[in-house]
């Protein structure tokens, strides 16, 4: 079976394509023989159809962008992101989810019965589903400007650990508007990957401790490469995996499988001791 993903000819949007999971995503695509439009603040070194420069945290940017964007889009693919410190937490949730919401909240007219939507959120929100209500909050606030004002009047939630909150924000509204983007045929899903070798990893071991990183690798003994994040996505938005939707699909090598089969203690590992 020759073109098996279906991606042939098909147009998509890559967002964080400059670096890591991103730039992985765009390139595998190309190769396989999509036309690639690749957003980023940064320029991407990816030889797409086209590339975009926009910073994420700026609303009248995105709608720019948007505005520019030729229907019809079959695919889009949100891997744009922010880790927590140093950046303020304001930035990591407008990046992650306000201005990533808004983007592809604005594509949706451009986006057709079969076309998919896929955004990178991350094993840290692991447990979200234990804090849905506070959630739900954000998920139901419509827009840039109105999510920008929820995130400043609850800054001293957002604070401790605005990169997981952010994560956990991204399921919840995954799983929510994934009953109502497929309506109209349009699928929604997510990945939660565990430690990946990118740029960003050097924050996290900076921010957070490399044992409390190395502990969130697990069985697999390693972290994953931008690669192996990418084909996750590139599958979810395929049109093989059509009766796929509202998933938030953990690509963690196991972790979160070993911690809810109890062979990993999360006190334990918090507290140093790691796997049992
Ligand atoms: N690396 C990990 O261990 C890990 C684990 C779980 C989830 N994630 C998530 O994976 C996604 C991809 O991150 P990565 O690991 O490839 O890191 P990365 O730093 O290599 O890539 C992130 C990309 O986002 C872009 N970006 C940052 N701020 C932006 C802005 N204001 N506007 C537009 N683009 C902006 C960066 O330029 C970069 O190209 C992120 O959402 C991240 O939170 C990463």
């Amino acid at each position: 079976m020759e073109d098996v993903l279906g991606y042939k000819g098909r147009n998509v949007l890559v967002t964080g394509a400059a670096s890591g999971m991103g730039a992985a995503t765009a390139a595998l695509l190309v190769e396989l023989g999509a036309q690639v439009t690749a957003i980023d603040i940064n320029p991407t070194e990816v030889r797409v159809h086209r590339a975009i420069q926009l910073d994420m945290r700026d609303r009248a940017a995105i709608e720019k962008v948007a505005a520019s964007i030729e229907a019809p889009i079959d695919g889009y693919f949100g891997c744009a992101g922010l880790p927590g410190p140093p950046f303020s937490p304001l930035d990591v949730m407008l990046v992650n989810f306000i201005g990533s919401r808004h983007l592809i909240e604005l594509l949706v007219p451009k986006m057709h019965s079969g076309s998919a939507v896929a955004v990178v959120a991350s094993n840290a929100a692991m447990g979200w589903q234990l804090q849905l209500a506070q959630l739900m909050e954000l998920v139901t606030v419509d827009g840039f400007d109105a999510g920008k004002e929820w995130c400043r009047a609850n800054s001293t939630l957002l604070e401790p650990d605005a990169y997981s909150f952010s994560k956990k924000v991204l399921n919840a509204w995954v799983g929510s508007r994934a009953a109502t983007f497929i309506a109209d045929g349009i699928r929604l899903n997510c990945i939660n990957p565990g430690p990946t070798e990118t740029a960003m990893m050097p924050h996290f071991q900076n921010h957070a401790g490399a044992e409390i990183i190395d502990a969130f690798v697990g069985p697999i003994r390693r972290f994953s490469t931008p690669e192996e994040q990418a084909w996750p996505l590139i599958f979810l938005n395929s049109p093989r995996a059509s009766y796929v939707n509202g998933e938030t699909f953990t690509t963690d090598g196991g972790f979160f499988g070993a911690v809810q089969t109890g062979q990993l203690d999360l006190a334990k590992l918090f507290g140093g001791a790691g796997q049992k």
